[in-house]
């Protein structure tokens, strides 16, 4: 097949990581039969520099039209003085809104080789297998926000039809699993967790019946996510607590440099980036960790393009190179640190 494939690289190891990804699509392209154009445009910070906006209209439109948009990361200290007016992170939600993509999956599987690297005890690790599904262009994020001298406000909203279709992604998602969900809010406090609930435990109900449904409060789910991750599946929850939540989930993983993630719309179309941030501390060194880019074009290929044995042959290869114990930096034992290009290199080598 052909297809097009928008590439924002946006700022700090963001250019790194996407350029060592880049040719590992290349090679499955080779492999398999396909042809992808990249076409590169600029979000966040560098956009901010360059266009005087984190999203230029240029920017949006060619994703609008693209497959797919494969992007690195967004931010940095040159642009994070708190009083900014724009901010490279205003380019990042307006791309994820302007695209519908209100549903952003997060799996959490760590690699038997990789246990160690994580602060979590290793019999609590080995077979956790979680995706997070967080709801992505609502709630506080894109609530109004008002700013005096003496005080600030964040409006924290949820419609019943933002939270049915996020929840319907997530139950589908759990069908095709191990037919598990659990639904996180705060509902002995917030109205919108209220709701949230409400609609959630209604469309189980009514729609997925074969499914187990489970209501967590985000508090106690903060502990029962490190303390027994074992008996999750899939975990659906609105934008802030999936945002926070994902962070304490990735040290399941070992890494931030590890976990991918696909955001999804009604459409075809979907961004796919890392986790983790720009890394301003070790960007331009080469020493980034591709892992959770180049999985997230495995995610790429398989929501966007429908080719899912080539997704699959990316995340064996990844898999195949941790347990070749090709680490980055973040994982590696001192002085057996395997460099960014050298980690894209050995997942080439491994592809099936
Ligand atoms: C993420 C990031 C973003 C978010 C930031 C950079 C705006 O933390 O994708 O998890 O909060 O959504
Ligand atoms: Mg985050």
């Amino acid at each position: 097949m052909h297809a097009n494939i928008v590439v924002l690289p946006g700022d700090g190891i963001g250019p790194e990581i996407v350029s060592a990804t880049l040719p590992v699509l290349e090679a499955v392209a080779a492999r398999y039969g396909h042809t992808f154009a990249f076409q590169e445009h600029d979000i966040g910070g560098i956009a901010i520099d360059r266009h005087g906006e984190p999203l230029p209209a240029a920017t949006l439109a060619a994703a609008q039209k693209a497959d797919a948009v494969l992007l690195g990361a967004v931010g940095g200290p040159k642009w994070s003085d708190p009083n900014a007016k724009v901010r490279p992170e205003q380019g990042l939600l307006a791309i994820r809104k302007g695209l519908g993509l209100f549903a952003n999956l997060r799996p959490v599987r760590p690699h038997p080789a990789a246990l160690g690297a994580s602060p979590i005890k290793s019999e609590l690790l080995a077979g956790v297998d979680i995706v997070v599904v967080r709801e992505l262009t609502g709630g506080i994020y894109f609530g109004d926000k008002t700013r005096s001298a003496t005080d600030a406000t964040d409006l924290c909203r949820y419609s019943v039809a933002e939270i049915e279709r996020v929840v319907r992604s997530a139950a589908t998602l759990a069908r095709q699993r191990r037919g598990h969900l659990t639904s996180v809010d705060k509902a002995n406090v917030l109205e919108t967790s209220r709701l949230w609930r409400d609609v959630t435990a209604r469309v189980m109900r009514e729609e997925f019946p074969e499914v187990t449904i489970e209501h967590q409060l985000v508090d106690s789910m903060a502990m029962h996510l490190l303390s027994k991750p074992r008996a999750y599946d899939v975990i659906v929850t609105e934008n802030m607590f999936g945002d926070i939540l994902t962070d304490e989930a990735s040290m399941l993983a070992g890494s931030l440099g590890l976990l991918a993630s696909a955001s999804l719309g009604a459409g075809k179309v979907g961004i796919y980036e890392p986790i983790h941030g720009s890394a301003p501390d070790i960007a331009g060194k080469g020493i980034a960790n591709p892992y959770a880019t180049i999985l997230s074009a495995a995610m790429l290929l398989r929501h966007s393009l429908g080719l899912e044995a080539e997704a699959a042959a990316i995340e064996a290869a990844v898999s195949a190179a941790l347990d070749a114990k090709v680490f980055t930096a973040d994982l590696a034992a001192p002085g057996q640190a395997a460099n960014t290009a050298q980690a894209a290199q050995a997942v080439i080598a491994r592809l099936g």
